[in-house]
């Protein structure tokens, strides 16, 4: 396994959109393993392969405490949500940065797993708003995108001087 450099925004490359996986094989099934591994490692509970600039539909999550529930996520897509969740969020991508996102509260999501078994899974809470997370970097979206171009002008700013401190 391998820890995998995550692409920070403004980066260009996360606005592609990724393309969907027609075969799971040891190149996707080792991509999911890295970027699990650079998921724990950073640490975050949500990675979309877009992120590692792999524009391939391919999320991991782990929203358990103990780190120990890893999910994956292959071509998923929404096909029911209801309800409205308004969360802080954030983002290995655009890292110190929180703010508020209008989420839907409850997702029922359809993928495939690592054995390319079709599954539907009905989720809410952290989980549902991360599922809507990591599928909006799938399709070139960050959550900053969510906010007001005030903000993300601000955040733009943040983001340029710590890049020029830490350089
Ligand atoms: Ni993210």
């Amino acid at each position: 396994m391998a820890l995998l450099p995550i692409l920070r925004f403004p980066d260009p490359r996360l606005k592609k959109v990724a393309a969907a996986v027609n075969k799971i094989d040891d190149g996707i099934r080792r991509l999911a393993a890295d970027m699990a591994e650079t998921m724990y490692e950073a640490p975050g509970i949500g990675l979309a392969a877009t992120q590692v600039d792999v524009h391939r539909r391919v999320v991991v999550i782990d929203v358990s405490e103990e780190k120990n529930a890893l999910q994956v996520f292959i071509n998923p897509e929404i096909v029911e949500e209801a309800g409205l969740a308004i969360g802080e969020e954030g983002c290995l991508s655009v890292p110190g940065i929180y703010d508020k996102v209008e989420r839907s509260e409850q997702v029922t999501v359809r993928y495939l797993d690592l054995d390319g078994k079709a599954q539907t899974l009905k989720a809410d809470g952290l989980l549902a708003v991360c599922i809507q997370h990591e599928i909006d970097h799938l399709n070139g979206k960050v959550f900053v995108d969510h906010l007001s171009t005030l903000k993300q002008g601000r955040i733009r700013n943040k983001l340029a001087k710590q890049a020029r401190v830490t350089a």
